[in-house]
């Protein structure tokens, strides 16, 4: 896409962290926006911000695990804008702990946002979008999708997910002749409220104080980690120009793509995956 004024960004996952930022980004280059969270008070206030700075913008709330929700987001886009040019799917949550001892129902959790939510959004915006003639669709996987390793293994599962259903459907929609762009953002660390996920669990926010001493260390360290990551502003602003020069991979942080090559030369000389810890003594 080369115009975007008056033209219609998605962003689902849009009233916090990285999502904010792109629909800050997207409404900055003259874009109506709409913003799609399962958060009220949240997704509230983000538009009270964006009228007062005399965005068009709409929402509603929308749990993108759930097919009936993503369908009511493309509708209330169709009804509000006619059309949609941009959509993000980045809704995203994470826990922690050993893929043996997370539950069925936070296994179903994470699945669910991170992967039917994307799975969603692709087959209910698609179709808006080819009828419109163009477009460009961003999905929020992460470099836990291009990697793997220890104590978040349901988001591993999910991001690897999305980033080979991006790889997919870039291909069929030029198989299909859709003048319709594809990129898979794969941030690592950015600093949001991805640490505090579990405020949307659908069983409750995690009790810390209950966790054995390995998954508190795990939380600790992610927390840590994400409170040094980069802005979302400036990851926003790499997904802006992803969707202009129509970059396919995003990688905001570069220094990482060591990992990504460790994990191919893996699989290719049939060595075994080793936790960085190990790795280092
Ligand atoms: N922060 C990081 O370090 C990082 C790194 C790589 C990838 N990501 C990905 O970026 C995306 C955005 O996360 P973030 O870091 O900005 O976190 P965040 O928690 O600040 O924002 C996530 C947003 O998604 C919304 N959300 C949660 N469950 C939802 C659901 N079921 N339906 C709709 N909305 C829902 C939340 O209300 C929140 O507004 C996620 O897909 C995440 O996995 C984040």
């Amino acid at each position: 896409m080369d115009e975007f004024k008056g033209k219609t960004a998605v962003v689902t996952g849009g009233a916090s962290g990285i999502g904010r930022a792109m629909a800050d980004r997207f409404a900055t280059a003259g874009m109506n926006i709409v913003i799609g969270d399962v958060e009220p008070a949240a997704l509230e206030k983000v538009l009270g911000e964006f009228k007062a700075a005399g965005v068009k913008a709409v929402g509603l709330r929308t749990d993108v695990s759930k097919e009936a929700d993503v369908k009511a987001l493309a509708d209330k886009t169709l009804e509000a804008f006619g059309g949609a040019h941009i959509v993000c799917n980045n809704a995203g949550v994470g826990i922690s702990g050993f893929a043996w001892e997370i539950s069925d129902e936070d296994w179903r959790w994470v699945m669910g946002v991170n992967l039917w939510g994307v799975i969603y959004g692709i087959r209910h915006f698609v179709p808006i979008m080819i009828k419109g003639g163009e477009g460009h669709i961003v999905n929020t996987a992460s470099m836990a999708g291009l990697t793997t390793g220890p104590g978040m293994s349901p988001y591993f599962v999910t991001k690897h997910g999305v980033v080979a259903l991006s790889e997919a459907i870039h291909q069929e929609l030029m198989m299909a002749q859709a003048n319709i762009g594809v990129s898979v953002l794969c941030p690592a660390w950015v600093n949001t409220r991805i640490g505090e996920s579990d405020r949307n669990r659908p069983g409750g926010p995690v009790d810390e104080t209950t966790l054995d001493p390995v998954r508190q260390a795990m939380q600790t360290a992610i927390r840590g980690a994400l409170s040094e990551g980069l802005s979302p502003d400036e990851v926003a602003e790499m997904v802006f120009q992803a969707v202009v020069n129509k970059t396919f991979y995003i990688l905001p942080h570069a220094h990482w793509k060591d990992l990504i090559q460790e994990r191919m030369e893996n699989i290719i000389h049939q060595r075994t995956p080793v936790p960085r810890e190990f790795r280092m003594k």
